[in-house]
């Protein structure tokens, strides 16, 4: 009788450990279809490189350069992107940061809209651009101490260096009009 049981407790155990593997199976499956699929979504992708309309008149080759190579991908339409920024969901997260950087400061549509290139100076000298994330994934966008020096100065000769300071543009006279200009943090 005892045996009985015991070979059904033993029939039952290996049909629940069955059962877990086919689990498992499934769920890394959904993983890798899940995976896949989103690959297939064009969002992110779609325009990332697109054609130089202007640009600023840098003071040098060497400042255009040291911008191109360590804030371009996120502040200009000439983004070349790693092949590890193609794959969504990554592709998603900096897609976001190529529009709102572009939309704060686009080196290939200067003068096309308003943007805050007077603080370019002051966020390389604090550090809090390129972002440091985005340092650490990005060598190329590391600066090194003499290149980060020149590149301020070459920053401050191109652009200037007033802090929070905004190029006004025509869109933008009903703010300078206003006795207390009002900064808008987005
Ligand atoms: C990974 C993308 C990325 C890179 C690379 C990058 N930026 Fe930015 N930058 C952004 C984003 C996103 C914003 C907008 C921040 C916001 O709106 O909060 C921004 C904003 C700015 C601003 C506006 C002021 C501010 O702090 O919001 C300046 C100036 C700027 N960046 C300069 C630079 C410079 C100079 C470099 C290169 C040394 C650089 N950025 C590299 C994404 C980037």
């Amino acid at each position: 009788m005892e045996e009985k049981e015991e070979i059904e407790r033993k029939q039952e155990e290996r049909h629940t450990s069955w059962v877990k593997k086919v689990m498992v199976t499934l769920a890394i499956g959904e993983a890798v279809v899940i995976f896949v699929g989103i690959q297939f979504i064009p969002w992110g992708r779609a325009n990332i490189n697109l054609p130089v309309k202007a640009e600023p008149k840098w003071d040098s080759p060497k400042t255009r350069e040291l911008f191109l190579r360590a804030c371009g991908n996120c502040h200009s339409n000439q983004t070349t992107l790693p092949w590890y920024d193609v794959v969504a969901p990554i592709t998603w997260i900096i897609r976001r940061d190529i529009d709102k950087g572009r939309a704060a400061l686009n080196v290939s549509e200067w003068g096309l809209q308003e943007n805050e290139a007077g603080e370019a100076a002051d966020t390389v000298r604090n550090g809090s651009m390129p972002p440091t994330l985005y340092a650490l994934l990005h060598p190329s966008a590391r600066l090194s101490a003499s290149d980060k020096e020149a590149f301020v100065q070459g920053l401050v000769a191109t652009f200037g260096s007033e802090q929070k300071s905004e190029q006004k543009s025509k869109k933008k006279v009903s703010d300078s009009l206003r006795f207390f200009p009002v900064h808008e943090d987005k």
